[in-house]
Parts: C-alpha cells; sequence; structure tokens
C-alpha cells in the first residue's frame, strides 16, 4: 500500500515537471531519491570457490583463520568474489594453474580450475565499495607516485641507490608493480601494500595498507597504529605527536573501553570514544561530516610542504578543495566534544605558528640559499653533496615539519623542543656558515664521494603517461 502510494505520488511529480517540461529539475529530482538497494545475501556458493576455501584451510591456516573472522566471510564474500581473474589479465598468476594438477589434493584437480590474481587492487574492491575507492582514487594517498617523482630531490636527481628506494621509500609510498618474462611480478616491486602502489590494472593504491589482509577490520584502520607504521620517524613523527597529546593519552587510558567495532560510518565521537585516533579526526564521519578515505579533505595547510600552501595552491597535485571549508569541517570534528571558542582558539594559534615558520625561518633560509647558487658557491647540479644543502632540508623537512605538526595536532615537545628549537640553532650554523662562504667568496666543499648517488632518474611512465 504505501509503496503504491509513493509510486503514484512519484508520477504526479514527474507528470507535472514534464509539463512544465523542466527536464534538469527532473534529473535532480530523481537523483535525490533513494537509490533502490539490490541486496541479498546468497549462502551458496560456486564449487570453484568451495575449493578455494577447503583447500587454503590446509594450506594456510592463517589466511583462512582471517578470512573467516572477517565481516566478508559474514557476508559470503569468499576467496573467489576478490581473486578472480581473467585468464587474459595482467596480473593473472600462471603459477596457481598447477594447483588444479594435484590429484594428490581433494579439490587439486581440473574440474575446479579458474584463473586467480595474487594482486587484490582498489579497482577490484570497487566492485562492492565503490565510494570508498572513488574517495580514495583522489587523496594525495593513491597519487603519491605522481607527487614524489615532481618534487624529490633523493629521485630526480638520482641520489639514492634503486634498492634503498625500494627497502624505504616504496614499502611506504607503493611500488609501480611490475612482471617479468616468466609472467611472475617483479620481486623488486612485489610484496607491497604501500598507499600508491601503481597496479598492473591501472588503478592506484592498496586497500590493505590500513585494512591488513583478510580480516579487513575498521577496528584496525580506526586505531592510531594502522597510520602509525608510515606516519612516524624524523620528518613526519605524527605517531609520537598523537602518543604525546592529550588525545593519545586519552587512547593510552581508556583505549581498551572504546567501541572499535561498530557498523561502518556509524563510529560516534563522544559515544563511542572519548578521545579522537588519526582516523577519528581525518577520515571517520562526525556530525554532519561524512567519513571519506580522501584523508586530504579537511586539511586547511600543506605543512609538509617547504613553503606552507593552501592544499589547492600544492602544484604537482592541486586539492578541489576550499581550504575555508576544510577547515569547517575539521572543526565539526572537534565540536562533538569541544565547544567553539575551544576549537576556534586552537586554530588561532596554529595558524600563527603557520605564519612565523613561513617568515620568520623558511623564506630567509631560502634566500640565502637562492644567493648562494646565484653566487655560484654552491653548485646547483646535485642536492646533498653539500652541507649546506642538508643543512637546509633538515630545516625545513624535520624540524620545521615537527615545529608545525606538533602545533596542529596538540604536541608542544614537538612543537617546541623537536620543532621551533631546533630549528633556531640550524638557521644560525646555515646563516653563519653561508655568510662565511660569502665573506671569502669561497665555494663550499663537495662530498667527492657521495655514496649510492645511482637511482634510476627516469620518471615511471605507467604513472607519466604522454600529455601528463
Ligand atoms: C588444491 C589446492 C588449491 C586450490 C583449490 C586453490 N588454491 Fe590457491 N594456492 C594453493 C597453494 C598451495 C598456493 C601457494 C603456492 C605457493 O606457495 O607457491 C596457492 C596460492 C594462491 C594465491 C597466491 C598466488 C600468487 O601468485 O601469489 C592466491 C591469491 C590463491 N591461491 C587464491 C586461490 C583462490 C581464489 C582459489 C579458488 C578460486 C584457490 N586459490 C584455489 C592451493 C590451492
Ligand atoms: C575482500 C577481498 C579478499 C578476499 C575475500 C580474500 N582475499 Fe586474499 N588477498 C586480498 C588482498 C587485498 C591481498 C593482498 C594482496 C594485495 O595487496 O594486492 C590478498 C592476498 C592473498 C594471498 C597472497 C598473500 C600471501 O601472504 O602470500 C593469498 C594466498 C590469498 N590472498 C588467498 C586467499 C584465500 C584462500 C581467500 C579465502 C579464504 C582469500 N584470499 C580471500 C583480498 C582478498
Ligand atoms: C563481492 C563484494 C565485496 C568485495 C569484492 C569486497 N567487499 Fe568488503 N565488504 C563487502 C560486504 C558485503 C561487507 C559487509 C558490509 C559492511 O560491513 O560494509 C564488506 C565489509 C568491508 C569492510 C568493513 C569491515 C568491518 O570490520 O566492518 C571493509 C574494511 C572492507 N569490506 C574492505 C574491502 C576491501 C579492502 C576489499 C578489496 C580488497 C573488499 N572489501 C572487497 C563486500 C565486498
Ligand atoms: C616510513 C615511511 C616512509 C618512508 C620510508 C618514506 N616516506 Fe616519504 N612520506 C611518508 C609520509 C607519511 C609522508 C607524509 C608526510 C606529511 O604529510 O606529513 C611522506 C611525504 C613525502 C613527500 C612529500 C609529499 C608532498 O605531498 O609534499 C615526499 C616528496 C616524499 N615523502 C618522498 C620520499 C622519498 C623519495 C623517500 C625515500 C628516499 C621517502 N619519502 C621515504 C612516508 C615515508
Ligand atoms: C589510510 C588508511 C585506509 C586505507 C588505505 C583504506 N581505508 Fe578503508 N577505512 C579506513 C578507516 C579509518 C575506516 C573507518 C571509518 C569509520 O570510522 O567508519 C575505513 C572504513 C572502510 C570501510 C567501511 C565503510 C566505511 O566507509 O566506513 C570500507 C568498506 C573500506 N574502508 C574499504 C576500503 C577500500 C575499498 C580501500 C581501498 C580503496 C580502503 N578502505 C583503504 C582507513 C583506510
Ligand atoms: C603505508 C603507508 C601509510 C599508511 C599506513 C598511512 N599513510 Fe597517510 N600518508 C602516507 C604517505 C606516503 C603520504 C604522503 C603522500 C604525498 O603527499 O605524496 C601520506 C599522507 C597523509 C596525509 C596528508 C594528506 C595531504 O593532503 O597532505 C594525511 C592526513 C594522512 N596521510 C593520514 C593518514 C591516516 C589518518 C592514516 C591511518 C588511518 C594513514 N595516513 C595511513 C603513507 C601512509
Ligand atoms: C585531534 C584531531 C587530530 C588527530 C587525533 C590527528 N590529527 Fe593529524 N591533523 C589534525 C589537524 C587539525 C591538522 C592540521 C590541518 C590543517 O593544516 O588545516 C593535522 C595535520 C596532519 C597532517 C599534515 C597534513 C598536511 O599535509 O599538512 C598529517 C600527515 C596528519 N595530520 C596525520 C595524522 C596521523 C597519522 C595521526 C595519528 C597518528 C593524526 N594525524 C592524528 C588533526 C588531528
Ligand atoms: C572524541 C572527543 C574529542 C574530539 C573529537 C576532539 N577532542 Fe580535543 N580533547 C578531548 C578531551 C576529552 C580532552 C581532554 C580535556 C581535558 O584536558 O580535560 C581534549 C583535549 C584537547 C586539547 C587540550 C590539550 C592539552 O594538552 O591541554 C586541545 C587543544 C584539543 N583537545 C583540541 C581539539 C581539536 C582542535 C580537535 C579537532 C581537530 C579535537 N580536540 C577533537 C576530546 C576530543
Amino acid at each position: 500500500m504505501k509503496g503504491y502510494l509513493t509510486t503514484a505520488a512519484l508520477v504526479a511529480v514527474v507528470a507535472g515537471l514534464l509539463v512544465a517540461g523542466s527536464v534538469i529539475a527532473l534529473a535532480q529530482i530523481a537523483r535525490n531519491l533513494p537509490k533502490v538497494k539490490e541486496f541479498r545475501i546468497e549462502r551458496a556458493m560456486p564449487k570453484e570457490a568451495v575449493a578455494c576455501i577447503e583447500c587454503h584451510k590446509r594450506e594456510h591456516p592463517g589466511i583462512f583463520g582471517d578470512w573467516a573472522r572477517s565481516r566478508h566471510a559474514s557476508a559470503n564474500v569468499t576467496c573467489y568474489d576478490c581473486h578472480k581473474a581473467e585468464s587474459f589479465d595482467p596480473d593473472v598468476s600462471k603459477e596457481h594453474y598447477k594447483q588444479y594438477e594435484r590429484r594428490d589434493r581433494p579439490y587439486g584437480t581440473k574440474e575446479y580450475r579458474v584463473p586467480v590474481a595474487g594482486v587484490v587492487t582498489p579497482k577490484d574492491c570497487s566492485r562492492c565499495h565503490p565510494d570508498e575507492a572513488k574517495q580514495y582514487a583522489r587523496s594525495k594517498h593513491a597519487n603519491t607516485q605522481q607527487i614524489i617523482w615532481q618534487l624529490d630531490p633523493w629521485l630526480k636527481l638520482g641520489m639514492n641507490s634503486d634498492f634503498e628506494r625500494a627497502s624505504g621509500c616504496y614499502h611506504c609510498h607503493g611500488t609501480v608493480l611490475k612482471k617479468m618474462k616468466d609472467g611472475k611480478l617483479d620481486p623488486e616491486t612485489w610484496p607491497n601494500v604501500g598507499v600508491g602502489r601503481v597496479n598492473l590494472d591501472g588503478s592506484k593504491g592498496s586497500c590493505t595498507s590500513c585494512h591488513t589482509r583478510h580480516r579487513f577490520s575498521v577496528m584496525e584502520a580506526r586505531k592510531p597504529e594502522a597510520c602509525g607504521q608510515c606516519h612516524l620517524g624524523p620528518d613526519h613523527p605524527q605517531i609520537e605527536i598523537y602518543m604525546e597529546s592529550k588525545h593519545g593519552d586519552i587512547y593510552t587510558a581508556h583505549g581498551d573501553e572504546y567501541d572499535w567495532n561498530t557498523a561502518p560510518g556509524t563510529w560516534t565521537a563522544g559515544v563511542d570514544f572519548r578521545g579522537p585516533t588519526c582516523a577519528g579526526c581525518h577520515m571517520s564521519g562526525a556530525g554532519t561530516v561524512l567519513t571519506s578515505h580522501d584523508v586530504t579533505e579537511r586539511l586547511a595547510w600543506e605543512s609538509q610542504a617547504p613553503l606552507t600552501i593552501r592544499p589547492e595552491d600544492f602544484k604537482p597535485f592541486p586539492a578541489k578543495v576550499n581550504h575555508e571549508v576544510e577547515r569547517e569541517k575539521m572543526k565539526e570534528v572537534c565540536k562533538q566534544c569541544h565547544g567553539k571558542t575551544w576549537v576556534d582558539d586552537h586554530f588561532v594559534k596554529y595558524d600563527k605558528v603557520i605564519n612565523e615558520y613561513n617568515e620568520v625561518y623558511f623564506k630567509p633560509a631560502k634566500k640565502m640559499l637562492d644567493d648562494l647558487y646565484a653566487k655560484g658557491l654552491l653548485d646547483k647540479t646535485k642536492f646533498f653533496d653539500e652541507e649546506l644543502e642538508w643543512e637546509f632540508y633538515e630545516l625545513w623537512h624535520h624540524e620545521g615539519r615537527r615545529a608545525r605538526m606538533g602545533a596542529a595536532m596538540m604536541a608542544p615537545d614537538y612543537s617546541w623542543w623537536h620543532g621551533f628549537y631546533e630549528c633556531k640553532k640550524r638557521y644560525n650554523s646555515f646563516m653563519e656558515a653561508a655568510r662565511d662562504l660569502i665573506k671569502h667568496k669561497k665555494k663550499a666543499y663537495k662530498y667527492p664521494d657521495f655514496p649510492n648517488a645511482t637511482g634510476n632518474t627516469t620518471r615511471p611512465a605507467e604513472v607519466f603517461r604522454k600529455g601528463k
């Protein structure tokens, strides 16, 4: 009955609109109507999918056990639903066909044979999670290969070796996956679950960066440790900053009472947790702000950059946002637990820190560096092969970031002792050495045996296709 009335009302509205000739308005109304969801859980599964589970249960109890405890298993999402491939897919595992020639094993026969891929990409997940995949695809996480190859002197000038990159940079940022002649994945690029992994199907990223397989749990991703594997250390110590903040203290004291496992999108500040985690501020929904897999949302500054700028002005990958809107979103998160004055005043202080770093430390140091290059006292062809280049780098890349991020995320020790205090020291020694070169018209000492400056300097073609 209810359905009948709704349909009748709809027909009336539609007819009315058509009479009015407003096709655009019609489209808008249609978009605002709830989607008709097709949703049913079928317990049955094809025999090929039974084979995966049964054989792998014996072969890899670790994989089976994780999957069996996941929400995927509850919803009857099987191994085959994620690892299914077409025989012509670039990432199909040719090796795996051999598993169907094992008469010694139940299910090890031809009748269960299907193509399988070892790599499961955001594109594969997007079949069932289109929104998360779409948001992720526009984030700096997904696009980090494009960003780092435009910016980074280690890569652009080949100042470290390919192996140093594989064991360091690409572990966090992601590899460009490659296949070898025999069809197997190139071990220099695999395994890898970096945030910006470039997959063979052209998609970017790896959802396992935060949701490790095969639990794929929201609980894990909501905890700060999920981010801390990459967000740590001297140049981006977010996990240390967090653990030092009051919010981190509260997590340490009360985290085991938080309800980490509430349904996606329902994790509620003040109800399920009393102090936010990284995800709580940067990703999870709060008030009118929706959950997002684009971590660039809610940011009003690029505080990792040498000169702090707005996200929309970040040249290598300009964010399609308005920083004022994003700032309001972040404030909305805070306001789940704090009053307006508390929140506004926090950001007044943070914005002043940004301004002070930019004007007092970065700009004069940068001007001095440019002067030295112009006068020929420093050599621009390479970076890091002269002492003052390291000093300048650490001023913005290490200490300057710590000062800014410590202030953003309420960690006074990072903002001052690891931050501005170190900036002052570095600034003074940098300026002193620079003035000395200028005074004596002396060229800087160059390290003649700079180790391992052997890395490939060609931008990956998979990322920088023609016209980009
Ligand atoms: C008869 C046993 C058997 C069956 C059936 C089977 N597998 Fe496997 N599979 C294995 C074994 C054993 C390995 C590990 C091979 C190795 O370690 O070299 C493996 C490896 C894999 C890998 C890793 C491949 C790679 O290239 O990294 C994936 C993914 C996988 N299986 C998924 C599946 C899926 C999905 C199914 C069902 C469509 C399935 N398997 C069916 C035994 C089986
Ligand atoms: C929700 C999707 C999903 C489901 C369901 C799933 N997998 Fe996976 N599997 C992945 C992802 C993602 C990876 C990690 C590879 C990557 O990062 O691309 C992976 C990796 C693997 C690997 C290689 C990892 C290793 O450590 O060697 C094997 C083997 C595998 N899966 C088997 C299975 C089996 C067996 C099942 C069912 C019991 C299963 N998978 C269910 C997504 C899935
Ligand atoms: C065949 C459809 C399907 C595919 C493919 C699929 N999922 Fe899911 N996923 C589901 C369903 C159904 C649920 C349960 C409903 C929910 O919690 O959102 C779910 C839940 C989840 C959750 C929430 C788990 C929790 O603890 O609440 C995460 C995270 C997730 N999936 C990640 C992934 C990732 C990453 C991939 C790709 C590697 C993937 N899914 C592939 C259907 C799928
Ligand atoms: C431990 C993980 C990790 C390693 C190793 C690592 N990075 Fe990063 N990198 C990060 C994180 C996290 C950020 C984000 C910093 C921020 O926003 O505060 C980042 C930021 C960057 C940026 C700035 C991007 C921007 O948007 O401005 C560049 C460039 C970069 N890394 C290049 C590299 C290179 C090149 C290497 C190796 C020589 C490397 N990274 C090693 C995790 C890592
Ligand atoms: C940077 C870490 C991170 C990465 C990478 C990531 N997720 Fe998530 N994901 C989260 C967090 C945090 C949540 C929990 C949000 C909340 O509190 O509800 C989540 C929640 C989810 C959920 C539950 C529904 C929802 O939106 O809350 C799904 C489904 C999901 N992720 C799928 C994916 C897929 C698919 C990918 C790859 C395209 C992916 N995730 C990559 C951190 C991540
Ligand atoms: C596997 C490594 C890895 C993990 C895990 C990871 N990140 Fe990142 N994150 C990065 C890298 C690398 C960058 C820098 C990307 C760039 O700018 O090129 C980054 C950048 C960011 C940024 C800055 C975005 C911007 O627009 O400047 C935020 C915010 C962020 N991550 C939050 C998170 C949160 C929250 C989590 C956990 C839920 C998380 N990350 C997990 C590697 C990681
Ligand atoms: C109380 C909320 C809160 C928590 C908790 C939090 N952050 Fe932040 N984060 C912020 C704010 C606010 C900023 C500055 C936003 C701006 O620049 O407008 C920020 C900035 C960042 C940036 C710098 C982004 C850029 O490009 O300038 C990264 C990266 C980041 N956070 C990652 C993390 C990680 C990882 C964790 C957990 C270890 C975490 N955050 C915990 C609120 C939080
Ligand atoms: C889930 C609730 C929650 C959220 C969300 C939250 N906070 Fe807090 N915050 C707290 C609690 C609880 C305290 C401890 C207050 C006290 O000292 O008694 C706190 C403390 C603080 C402090 C005091 C730090 C100190 O060391 O004195 C500041 C500043 C702060 N929060 C700012 C923010 C900002 C800015 C945001 C948003 C980016 C935010 N908070 C988001 C719960 C929250």
